[in-house]
């Protein structure tokens, strides 16, 4: 959303106002690690990404699997930065680990503790896991929302108690990693905040320095999976002004360049069938990570596709209805959907019998015609159907929503027994600046909706038949909606 009226109507304040970007403070000791991150790079691969206030040389981390022990070490001479950043973006891949297994590592600095994680369980393994979704998580605090109801807690900043974040870091025991399609910090809203209008470029870096150290206790823990929204795209979402917003403030750059080398491509199948091999080599080479990648967990198959760019008419791409003028980013202008059509097709359910495709826009949505990507719909939907996508979720719209399996606007009689049809949720109500968005009309297979609050998703992997979702508040962790998907999953290589 847009909310060009705002910064029309901030204007007449400018003469009054202090202006200062609410940077945080540099740490003396240039070797500290902040926004800490990690991700699944493989079956056997975590990566290990940090910021650093100087260049690094080269970048270490080192682990092993015992606190007092870390007697292995990965280094990469990869130190990325970009116009407006205070900040280089390191990385490390950690491999050859073993799965579901515990590592402690410490990011090599004068300055820096140590942590942990748990690897992916090995695609197959069918023990009951949970996975937590959060969609359009803004920065909170002087550059961001607030609320007056203030607490503490030992994980985060006190002041992030009753958000979601702090419900991330309370509950850290009970989900295995966290899928985050799109809209983090909303760097681009600098403007909402009238003391940030003669300096939006540092205002737009402070927000995105601050956003990303808030959520490094999560993202330091829990492998923190990452595709691109809108609000990753330019520096303002006012159409057309893309071409004012300064180098590296464009064209999703601190995106890119804050998760490069972090996202895997594709894991290579565990297919004992050959064709299947063949689709996931094809999708490995198409995939583009962070815009667009595969992975796998236990008994599921979980795609990242990117609904902003590189399919007929994307919204932010450079004939795109929102203006933004940012992508390509595949080698082709089909790339994305080659590799979702090759790595859909690469799934063998008696494996992975879950398939999950999590993106930033939705075509299901309560409320304004303008909540739903129809572009979208007419490039994703047809492959999600054609391959039984059991569960689709989004964002995009700022509240939660769940909606029975439909397909082309038609509701799957046999709803959550058995579908045809993929199940979809929103997630978009985890907190930023622009508020939540009120619940709108009842569309056809809508049957829970939500936006009182901020709210988060979590999705539990029951066995290789039942899925659960639950939906919870973030300040109180009340269930606030669950159901159960029940599929067969009988057919080895699903074609609709
Ligand atoms: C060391 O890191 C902590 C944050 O982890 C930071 O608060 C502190 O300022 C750093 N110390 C120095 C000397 O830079
Ligand atoms: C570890 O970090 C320290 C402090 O920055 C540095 O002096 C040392 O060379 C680093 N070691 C490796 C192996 O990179
Ligand atoms: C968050 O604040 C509430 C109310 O002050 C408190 O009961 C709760 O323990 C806090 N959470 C944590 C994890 O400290
Ligand atoms: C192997 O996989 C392909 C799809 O990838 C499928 O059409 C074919 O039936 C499978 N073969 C066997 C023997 O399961
Ligand atoms: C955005 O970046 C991609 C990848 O670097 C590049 O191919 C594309 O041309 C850029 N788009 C614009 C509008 O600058
Ligand atoms: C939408 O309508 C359906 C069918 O009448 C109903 O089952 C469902 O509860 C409604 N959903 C919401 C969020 O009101």
């Amino acid at each position: 959303m847009a909310p060009t009226s705002l910064f029309l109507q901030a204007l007449p304040l400018l003469p009054v106002l202090a202006l200062a970007a609410d940077y945080p403070g540099i740490p003396k000791d240039l070797t500290t690690p902040v926004q800490q991150r990690i991700a699944f790079k493989g079956p056997n691969a975590i990566s290990v990404g940090w910021n650093t206030y100087e260049q690094l040389a080269e970048g270490c981390v080192q682990y092993g699997k015992s606190a007092n022990s870390l007697t292995s070490q990965a280094c990469s001479a990869q130190s990325l930065t970009y116009g407006t950043s205070r900040t280089w973006a390191n990385s490390v891949t950690l491999s050859g680990l073993d799965a579901a297994t515990t590592y402690y590592y410490k990011i090599n600095s004068t300055n820096s503790s140590v942590n942990h994680f748990m690897t992916a369980r090995a695609p197959g393994d069918k023990t009951a896991f949970n996975l937590d979704v959060v969609v359009d998580l803004g920065v909170y605090g002087a550059d961001g929302y607030t609320t007056s109801r203030k607490r503490d807690i030992p994980y985060v900043q006190p002041a992030l108690n009753h958000t979601t974040i702090a419900a991330l870091a309370n509950t850290i025991d009970d989900y295995d990693f966290v899928l985050h399609p799109g809209d983090f910090a909303y760097a681009d809203d600098w403007y909402l905040k009238p003391k940030n209008l003669l300096d939006g470029k540092n205002a737009y870096a402070a927000i995105l320095e601050n956003f990303f150290d808030q959520l490094a206790p999560i993202a330091s823990r829990k492998p923190y999976m990452a595709s691109p929204g809108n609000h990753e795209a330019a520096c303002t979402e006012i159409p057309y002004t893309t071409g004012l917003c300064p180098e590296g403030q464009k064209n999703f750059t601190d995106f890119m360049t804050r998760f490069n080398g972090l996202m895997p491509t594709t894991f290579p199948s565990s297919s004992k069938n050959a064709t299947a091999q063949a689709f996931a080599k094809k999708a490995a080479s198409l995939a583009n990570p962070p815009f667009w990648y595969s992975f796998e967990y236990g008994m599921a198959h979980i795609v990242m596709i990117d609904t902003e760019t590189d399919f007929p008419s994307a919204p932010d791409g450079k004939d795109g209805s929102a203006n933004l003028n940012a992508g390509s980013f595949g080698n082709t202008p089909t790339q994305q959907l080659d590799f979702l059509d090759a790595d859909l097709a690469s799934v063998d359910r008696t494996v992975t019998p879950w398939v999950i495709v999590a993106g930033h826009r939705p075509w299901y949505s309560t409320g304004d015609s303008k909540n739903i990507c129809k572009p979208c719909q007419a490039a994703f939907e047809p492959l999600f159907y054609k391959y039984g996508v059991d569960l689709g979720i989004f964002g995009h719209v700022h509240n939660s929503q769940r909606f029975n399996p439909v397909y082309n606007n038609v509701a799957d009689p046999a709803a959550l027994k058995n579908p045809t049809a993929p199940a979809y949720i929103i997630a978009g109500g985890a907190g930023n600046i622009e508020g939540l968005s009120a619940v709108g009309a009842n569309y056809s297979t809508n049957v829970f909706a939500y936006g009182d609050e901020f709210s988060y998703a979590t999705v539990k992997f029951l066995d290789e038949q039942n899925l659960q979702v639950d939906f919870l508040r973030s300040d109180t962790g009340e269930v606030l909606d669950s159901s159960v998907l029940f599929k067969k999953h009988d057919v080895a290589f699903v074609r609709n």
